[in-house]
Parts: structure tokens; C-alpha cells; sequence
């Protein structure tokens, strides 16, 4: 039987990067730098990696107050990225920070910025509510909107003589992207398109759909909670029937898998190398 393990599974450049960053920050500790080690919100959604750097000393701090009672030590940003008040305030009440935004965010913090200061408008097309975006939009220094859907889009309204800088969440659909900047640009005449959207999530759905397509039986690894994991499923899902979702390699042992030719394997962006890795042999014991 064949295994295709996909390529893009799993942990994206960004997030391998910020994971990365706070274990070696865990060895210096090792190594005689006696600072507490604190992530600015969980380093990545993923429960199991949480509580193994929290077996390791790490703390997950999830506002500014809470460094008020905190001893001093080092604050490492995650991926997403924070606003520039958060690191400003960071800073001001004496701790260390190691910046492990992924740098395709912080080129939009830059874009906006700069972009702001030449006096465009910012509009962020993403999710109000997720991290990155209230990130990129602590940032901003003009007047700026967030866009998620086509009626907001549609409600959009600024000065006729106003210039705009459109840019959006690394992880928000192409397509929709699109379809709402074409919307925002029957609005004006001045506008910039900065497409900020990041390849990691597309190129991992593409394969998954590629592999999907070529199996028998396809696994997607990774977080009930996961929603980029959820769409992965769902894209296998209609590829391939004898499609699984599953956490790690213990519910492997309750799947009823059939005899399959080849068995594709995939993992949404939360998952950990070592959990695809115990999967993959999982099954190449198995079958
Ligand atoms: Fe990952 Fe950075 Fe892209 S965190 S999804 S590589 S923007």
C-alpha cells in the first residue's frame, strides 16, 4: 500500500518560526539565562503543544494587565502579531519582547503605516475579531474599516476625494478578496490593492484536493476547533469519500478503515510534525 503524506501539512514557514523561537529561548534558559519566558497569547492553537512548552516553564499571558503581577522576564509575540500600543506597553512595564511575528504580517504593519502616512484610508479586508487583524489594524494611523462580507462592503463610505489602501488577512478566500475589492473600487478613483493574502493556506488545500483525488482512503490531522483544519476536511471530503478527521494517532484505533491502495495524509496548520509523523507510521504498521 502506498502513503502519500502531503508536503504542506501542518505548520506553516510563520508558525514553525514562532514555535521554534520560544524552544530555543527554552534552552538558553537551560543554559543559565534565568528570565521567565511568557508568550503573548497561546503560541499556536494547539492544546498539546501548549502544555508541553508550559511543562517547560512557559506562561501564556492574554492581556497587558496581567503583566502588572507578573515577575519580569521575556515576552515572545506569536505569528499573528500585535499592535504597536501592545508592544509599546509591553515594553513600558519592563519585560523583554522577541518579535516572532511572521514577516508576511509584519509587511502589512509596515504597508499600513507607511501607507498612513502618505494619508490613505486603510481598509483591512478580514475578521474583526481574529488576532491578526486587530493587530494590523493597531497599525493603522488614518481612518480605517474592516470589511469581512459584501454588505460591508457595499456600506462603505468615505470622502469622493479620499485615497485608500486596501489590504487584507493573510488567510482570507482569494476569490472573496476579489469580489470585495471590485465592490470598494466602483467607489473611488484612488486606490491601492496591496493582495497580502499568504500562499501557505492555499498550497496546502491545493495538494490536500491533489492527493484526495488519488487515494482510496484519505486522514486530515488536526484540531476539532481548527477551521482551516474543518475546510481541509471538507475539500478531501468531496475528492474522496472514505475521508477521516481525526486529532492525533489514538483515534486512528477506532477508525474502520478499508482495504485501501493508497491512503493520503494531510494536517491542518495547527498540527505538530511529530503527530503527523506518529500517524503516517500508525499506518504504515497497520495496513
Ligand atoms: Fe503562516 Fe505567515 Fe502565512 S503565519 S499562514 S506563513 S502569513
Amino acid at each position: 500500500m502506498e502513503i502519500l503524506l502531503a508536503k504542506s501539512a501542518g505548520f506553516c514557514f510563520g508558525v514553525t518560526r514562532a514555535v521554534n523561537t520560544v524552544y530555543e529561548e527554552i534552552e538558553k534558559h537551560k543554559e543559565g539565562e534565568n528570565r521567565k519566558i511568557y508568550t503573548f497569547g497561546p503560541i499556536i492553537h494547539n492544546e498539546e503543544v501548549v502544555n508541553d512548552l508550559e511543562r517547560k516553564g512557559v506562561e501564556v499571558v492574554n492581556s497587558i494587565e496581567e503583566f502588572d503581577t507578573l515577575e519580569k522576564g521575556t515576552v515572545i509575540i506569536r505569528s499573528h502579531g500585535v499592535s504597536k500600543s501592545v508592544y509599546d506597553k509591553i515594553k513600558e512595564k519592563g519585560f523583554d519582547i522577541i518579535d516572532a511575528t511572521c514577516p508576511f504580517v509584519k509587511k502589512i504593519h509596515d504597508t499600513v503605516f507607511e501607507k498612513g502616512k502618505e494619508n490613505y484610508e486603510i481598509v483591512i479586508i478580514g475578521n474583526a475579531k481574529h488576532p491578526e487583524v486587530e493587530g494590523i489594524k493597531g497599525w493603522c494611523i488614518t481612518k480605517t474599516t474592516i470589511i469581512n462580507t459584501e454588505e460591508d462592503a457595499l456600506a462603505f463610505e468615505t470622502e469622493e476625494t479620499s485615497k485608500l489602501c486596501i489590504v487584507s488577512q493573510t488567510t482570507f478566500n482569494y476569490k472573496k478578496f476579489n469580489y470585495l475589492v471590485e465592490i470598494l473600487a466602483k467607489k473611488l478613483y484612488d486606490i491601492i490593492v496591496v493582495n497580502t493574502i499568504c500562499n501557505a493556506t492555499n498550497e496546502r488545500q491545493l495538494e490536500a484536493r491533489k492527493i484526495a483525488k488519488s487515494v482510496d482512503t484519505m486522514i486530515v490531522i488536526g484540531g476539532k476547533s481548527s477551521s482551516n483544519t474543518q475546510k481541509l476536511y471538507e475539500i478531501c471530503k468531496e475528492e474522496c469519500e472514505n475521508t477521516f478527521f481525526i486529532q492525533t494517532v489514538e483515534d486512528m484505533k477506532n477508525l474502520k478503515l478499508l482495504p485501501s491502495k493508497a491512503i493520503g495524509i494531510t494536517a491542518g496548520a495547527s498540527t505538530p510534525k511529530n503527530i503527523i509523523e506518529e500517524v503516517q507510521n500508525y499506518v504504515r504498521i497497520k495496513f
